[in-house]
């Protein structure tokens, strides 16, 4: 509660130089960008860490069934016969990253977290000699809906790593179908990315972009509905960006902990 000489101390005029943070707000407004702070720098870390260590436990082998964690999807080796000596998930981690880093929620986030460009609505930002928006090197920034498109390939295949996980070696040389806790919780993450990558502002534009008339024939209506569902995830894009990077975060270290022998991954085969 804000005491009354401080309610009525006078704002700085308009144009008056500030220090970084100065403000007459009086609520915590400092405790969202710690905590992205907190969360990406934590994030950032531990996807080092776990590309330097990708020749080990990508995922989990159980009777047969191979479940791969996102963060070495897809499973070059085992699809496609691609082996090298090098991190490989650098070769697919780029995708889901760019598209993060140049996503336009996350681009606010980090501006005003990192860069204190401002920190928060109403609170001084740090000093610069003058504005440039998304110029130089961050013209970067505009290769988003690329991003996009890589990263909606990674959803794919991570759906279909999901479904991989669900069929199991039998001692005969056929298959068995089986569930396990970690190939639910490689549906959730699944359900979770997509719901964050197909509610990107590049793909409702792509669906509902350039169009003068969503009701003039089959194509468009079908075109604005697919916009409303879009639109629908848009609108919380937001919760979506951080519910889908915990999942990425806590699928992976499950299924390191799991693959590297801390437990075992409980399963049933049918
Ligand atoms: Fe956030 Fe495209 S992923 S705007």
């Amino acid at each position: 509660m804000s005491t009354t000489s401080e309610a009525l101390k006078p704002s700085p005029a308009y144009g008056e130089p500030r220090k970084a943070g100065a403000t007459a707000r009086r609520d915590r407004w400092w405790v969202q960008p710690f905590l992205v702070v907190a969360a990406l720098t934590t994030f950032g870390i531990y996807t080092i860490v776990r590309v330097i260590l990708s020749t080990k436990y990508p995922g989990v082998y159980t009777d047969g069934a191979h479940l791969q964690s996102p963060m070495f999807s897809p499973d070059l080796a085992g699809i496609f016969g691609f082996h090298t000596k090098l991190p490989w998930s650098f070769l697919v981690l780029w995708a889901p990253l760019g598209m993060r880093t140049t996503c336009y929620y996350y681009r606010k986030s980090i501006y005003r977290s990192y860069f204190l460009a401002p920190p928060a609505c109403a609170v001084a930002g740090a000093a610069r000699r003058k504005y440039s928006g998304e110029t130089k090197m961050l013209l970067f920034m505009n290769l988003h809906r690329f991003f996009f498109y890589a990263a909606a390939i990674v959803v794919g295949f991570l759906a279909f790593d999901f479904v991989r996980s669900l069929f199991y070696a039998t001692a005969g040389g056929g298959t068995s179908f089986g569930v396990s806790i970690g190939s639910l919780i490689m549906l959730i993450n699944v359900v979770c990315l997509s719901g964050y990558t197909f509610g990107c502002n590049s793909f409702r534009h792509l669906i509902g972009g350039n169009l003068d008339c969503f009701d003039c024939s089959a194509s468009t209506r079908t075109r604005h509905t697919l916009w409303q569902r879009v639109t629908t995830l848009n609108v919380r894009h937001q919760e979506w960006a951080w519910l889908s990077m915990f999942t990425v975060w806590g699928t992976d270290l499950y299924l390191w902990l799991a693959g590297s022998g801390v437990f075992t991954d409980p399963h049933h085969i049918f």
